[in-house]
C-alpha cells in the first residue's frame, strides 16, 4: 500500500480534512475487517498505526469534523500494541513426550528412582487426554476474574482477560475459592464448532482455518474481544498456578475441586495403579478419540500425590511428575520434486524436501526436512541404516508425517514407485549461496560453509537470531525487516543496528517510502532500538548465535561470569583443553567440551571477535542475576557423598540446585560445603584436608529446608 498523499495537519484545511477523512476512515475499517474477520491482515501494524494517528490528529484539530463512530473510538483500537503482557506468577511448564509403552515405563521408574521408592510400592497416577489446543491461566482473586494470560514462552503470556471473559466454560466470578487462585487449562474448538465457523467464513468470502486449534488460538487471540464472543470457544481445567491454600491433597480430588468450582474438566480423567493401568486407559482413550467431538493428541500422566509432586519438582521446562503419551503421527503418501539447500548461522547445509502438497493431520505439508547428506543416503556415518537403508532420490514418493508442532518429517520411500531415471542425490560439496567449500568436520553429520561472516546466508541467519525473541527481541526489527536491510546494505552485521539511526536517520524519507514503512514506524524503531543499547547479559551471550549455546547455556555462562567484562576477559585468555580459564569454564554444571570449546574458538577467530568488539562498544551490559540468594545454601558449591537415608541422590542434587547452589562430583578447593552419609570414603578425608565444612544428611535437610 502506498503512503497517502500529505498534507502537515498543521497546514491543513478543514475543507481538506473533510475532503481527506472518508478515505482514511475507510482504509481504517477495511484493515480492520481483513485483521478481526479474516484473521489476514492486508497492511502492516506500522501502516495501520500510522493511518489511526493522522486520522486521531485531524479529528483533534478538528473536533466538529469527528463522528461518534470514528475508529478512532472503537475496541480493537490497540492494533499496533497488540496484547499487554502478563508475568504469569508461576511459570508455565510444558510436557516431556513419551512416544511409545517403553517410554512410559521408564517414567514410572525415573519417578520411583528420584524418590528413592521401590519398584513394588504402590505409586498412582491420573491420566487424561492432551487437549490439543492452547493453555490458558486465569487468576481470580477473592473469587472475581482479575485477568487471563495466555502461555507465550512459559514467564510471560499475553493479557487476553477480555477475551477469556467471552468463553462460556470460564466463570467470571466463583464462589468459595481460595483467595489467590489461577486456574489452568486449555483452549479449544469443538469439531461441530469448527466445521460450522468454516462454513460462514466461506460463505462470506472469508478464508478457512487450517485445523481446530489454529481456529482457536486466532478466535482467543482476536484484538476485539466482540470478535472472540462470536467464536465458539471452550474450556477444559488441569492444573493451577498460584494458590493461596492448596487445593487437595492429590491430582484427582485437585481436578474434582476444579469441577466443584464451576470449571468443565476432562471427564476421561482417571485414576491409575500403575503403567499396566495407564496403558490400559490411553488405548481407552485412543479408541475413543475419533468420536470424542474435539482434538486431542495423547494421553497425559501425573503423578497424583501432591506431596510427591512436590519433591520431584521441574526441570528446566517440564515438570518431573508429568508425561505426555502421544498418539502416533499422522502419515501421507507425497512426491519429491526437489531438495532445496538452505544455510543456517553456523553454517549448516540443510537439505529441504520440497514435496507436492498433501494434508496430513489437517495440515498441508509441501516440505519436510532432510536433516542432513546422512539422512538422504539412507544410512549414518557409523553405516546404521535409516529407513532400512533406502535412500532418498528426487521424483520418489515418500511417506511424511507431522508429530504435534514440529516440522514434517519423511518416514519411509516406497522403491516400487521410484522412477526408472531417478538418481542418487548428490550432495553439494560448496555453499549454494556463496560459493565457499562446505566441508564435514570428523564426527559430524552436518556440512558447514567455511564461508564465515562473508556467506551473506550466514550473516543474515546470525542477524535474524540475534533479533529474535530470546535475544534482542527489537520491536519492528523481526526476521523480515532484517532480510530488507541486508540486501540494501544498511544492516550487515549485529553492530550496525546500533549505528542505523547515525547512518540513516536522514534517511527517514527513503525508509518511509518502503513497502511496511512509515514515518512513525521508522521512528519507533529507532526508538525500540535505543532501548535495547541496555541489555541483561544472558541475552547478549546468546544474541552472538555461538554453535551449542542455547538460551539455558547463556543464562548459565551469564550466571557463572557475573559481568560481560568478566565473561569476554576470561574467554580471551581461555585455550581450548587446558589452563584456569578453561578449567574454570568446563567446572560449570552443563557445560561440556563441546560448547566451550564452541565458545573459546570464536573469541579466538579474528573476524568474530572484531565484530563482537564493535558491537559491545554500543552496549550497556546488566549485570547477570545472582543465584537465588533467599536460601542458605544459594552460591554455594556442595558435594553429596556416602549413603543418604532420606532421599535420593538425584533428589538432594535437584533440590540443592533449586536452591540456588551448584552440586560438583568431587572435592576440591573450590567445594563449600560436602554433605557425607554413612560410608563417606575419599571425599570426607580430602574435605577435612582442606578445611572444608562437613555436615550429615540431617544438617542438609534443616539447611535446605527438607524435602
Ligand atoms: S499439564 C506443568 N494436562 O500440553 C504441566 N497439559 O505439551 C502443565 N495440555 O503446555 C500441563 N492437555 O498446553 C496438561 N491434560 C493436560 C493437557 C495439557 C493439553 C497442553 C498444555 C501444555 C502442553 C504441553
Amino acid at each position: 500500500m502506498s503512503e497517502p498523499s500529505r498534507t502537515e495537519i498543521d497546514a491543513l484545511s478543514e475543507a481538506e480534512a473533510r475532503a481527506e477523512m472518508p478515505s482514511l476512515i475507510a482504509k481504517i475499517e477495511a484493515a480492520n475487517t481483513a485483521y478481526h474477520t479474516h484473521d489476514a491482515p492486508e497492511i502492516s501494524d506500522a501502516e495501520y498505526d500510522a493511518l489511526k494517528q493522522r486520522l486521531a490528529a485531524i479529528e483533534a484539530k478538528f473536533p466538529a469534523l469527528k463522528s461518534e463512530q470514528s475508529p478512532t473510538e472503537q475496541v480493537g483500537g490497540q492494533l499496533a500494541e497488540g496484547f499487554g503482557k502478563i508475568t504469569h506468577a508461576i511459570r508455565m511448564m510444558s510436557l516431556a513426550n513419551a512416544f511409545s509403552d517403553e517410554e512410559v515405563t521408564e517414567f514410572d521408574e525415573s519417578v520411583r528412582s528420584f524418590l528413592g521408592l521401590k519398584s513394588d510400592a504402590k505409586l498412582n497416577y491420573t491420566a487424561e487426554p492432551k487437549i490439543d489446543g492452547l493453555s490458558l491461566s486465569i487468576r481470580y482473586e477473592k473469587g472475581k476474574l482479575i485477568h487471563a494470560a495466555t502461555r507465550g514462552d512459559g514467564a510471560v503470556g499475553e493479557n487476553v482477560t477480555e477475551n477469556a471473559r467471552t468463553i462460556d466454560d470460564i466463570p467470571t466470578s466463583i464462589a468459595d475459592a481460595p483467595d489467590v487462585l489461577e486456574v489452568r487449562g486449555e483452549v479449544y474448538m469443538s469439531h461441530a464448532d469448527f466445521e460450522a465457523l468454516n462454513s460462514r467464513n466461506e460463505a462470506a468470502g472469508e478464508k478457512r482455518f487450517a485445523n481446530p486449534r489454529n481456529a482457536a488460538a486466532g478466535s482467543l487471540r482476536q484484538l476485539d474481544p466482540k470478535v472472540t464472543a462470536s467464536r465458539p470457544l471452550k474450556f477444559f481445567a488441569y492444573a493451577w498456578g498460584e494458590l493461596s491454600a492448596p487445593l487437595a491433597e492429590t491430582q484427582i480430588e485437585a481436578i474434582a475441586r476444579l469441577q466443584s468450582l464451576g470449571f468443565q474438566t476432562n471427564p476421561l480423567t482417571e485414576l491409575c495403579d500403575g503403567p499396566a493401568d495407564m496403558l490400559a486407559h490411553y488405548r481407552e482413550i485412543e479408541a475413543k478419540r475419533a468420536t470424542l467431538g474435539y482434538d486431542i493428541d495423547g494421553v497425559v500422566y501425573k503423578v497424583n500425590d501432591l506431596a510427591l509432586q512436590r519433591r520431584l519438582g521441574f526441570r528446566s521446562t517440564t515438570p518431573r511428575w508429568a508425561i505426555a503419551h502421544k498418539f502416533p503421527a499422522e502419515l501421507a503418501w507425497t512426491q519429491l520434486e526437489g531438495i532445496d539447500i538452505q544455510v543456517g548461522r553456523t553454517g549448516a547445509l540443510s537439505p529441504v524436501a520440497r514435496l507436492t502438497p498433501v494434508t496430513v493431520g489437517g495440515v498441508v505439508v509441501s516440505n519436510a526436512t532432510l536433516h542432513n547428506e546422512d539422512y538422504i543416503a539412507g544410512r549414518d556415518s557409523k553405516g546404521a541404516e535409516i529407513r532400512g537403508g533406502k535412500d532418498i532420490r528426487v521424483g520418489d514418493w515418500v511417506q511424511v508425517y507431522r508429530a504435534g508442532d514440529v516440522i514434517p518429517k519423511i518416514a519411509d520411500v516406497d522403491l516400487a514407485r521410484r522412477p526408472e531415471d531417478a538418481v542418487p542425490y548428490d550432495f553439494p560439496t560448496h555453499c549454494p549461496r556463496c560459493g565457499s567449500e562446505a566441508i564435514r568436520e570428523e564426527g559430524d553429520a552436518v556440512r558447514r560453509c567455511t564461508g564465515g561472516l562473508i556467506c551473506p546466508a550466514q550473516a543474515v541467519e546470525k542477524l535474524k537470531h540475534f533479533v529474535s525473541r530470546a535475544a534482542f527481541d527489537i520491536e519492528g526489527l523481526g526476521a523480515k525487516q532484517v532480510e530488507q536491510f541486508y540486501e540494501d546494505g544498511w544492516i550487515k552485521e549485529p553492530a550496525d543496528i546500533f549505528t542505523l539511526e547515525e547512518r540513516y536517520g536522514q534517511g527517514i524519507q527513503q525508509l518511509k517510502n518502503r513497502e511496511g514503512w512509515g514515518e512513525k514506524s521508522a521512528r519507533n524503531l529507532f526508538a525500540a532500538i535505543a532501548e535495547k543499547r541496555r541489555i541483561p547479559l544472558q541475552r547478549l551471550i546468546f544474541a552472538l548465535g555461538i554453535r551449542h549455546v542455547g538460551e539455558t547455556s547463556a543464562g548459565m555462562l551469564a550466571t557463572h561470569y557475573g559481568t560481560w567484562d568478566a565473561f569476554e576477559t576470561a574467554m580471551t585468555q581461555a585455550d581450548c583443553g587446558q589452563g584456569p580459564e578453561w578449567d574454570d569454564l568446563i567446572s560449570i554444571d552443563g557445560v561440556g567440551e563441546t560448547l566451550a570449546t564452541s565458545v573459546v574458538t570464536t573469541f579466538q577467530q579474528e573476524a568474530e571477535r572484531a565484530s563482537i568488539d564493535r558491537l559491545t562498544a554500543h552496549l550497556s551490559v546488566e549485570e547477570a542475576e545472582k543465584p537465588k540468594s533467599d536460601s542458605p545454601v544459594s552460591g554455594l558449591t556442595v558435594v553429596f557423598t556416602g549413603t543418604l537415608e532420606k532421599m535420593t541422590r538425584a533428589e538432594a542434587k535437584a533440590r540443592a540446585e533449586a536452591l540456588g547452589a551448584k552440586v560438583s562430583g568431587s572435592v576440591s578447593a573450590k567445594t563449600d560445603l560436602l554433605v557425607a552419609g554413612p560410608g563417606a570414603g575419599s571425599k570426607a578425608k580430602k574435605a577435612a584436608e582442606l578445611n572444608i565444612r562437613v555436615i550429615d544428611e540431617d544438617e542438609w535437610i534443616a539447611l535446605a529446608g527438607g524435602a
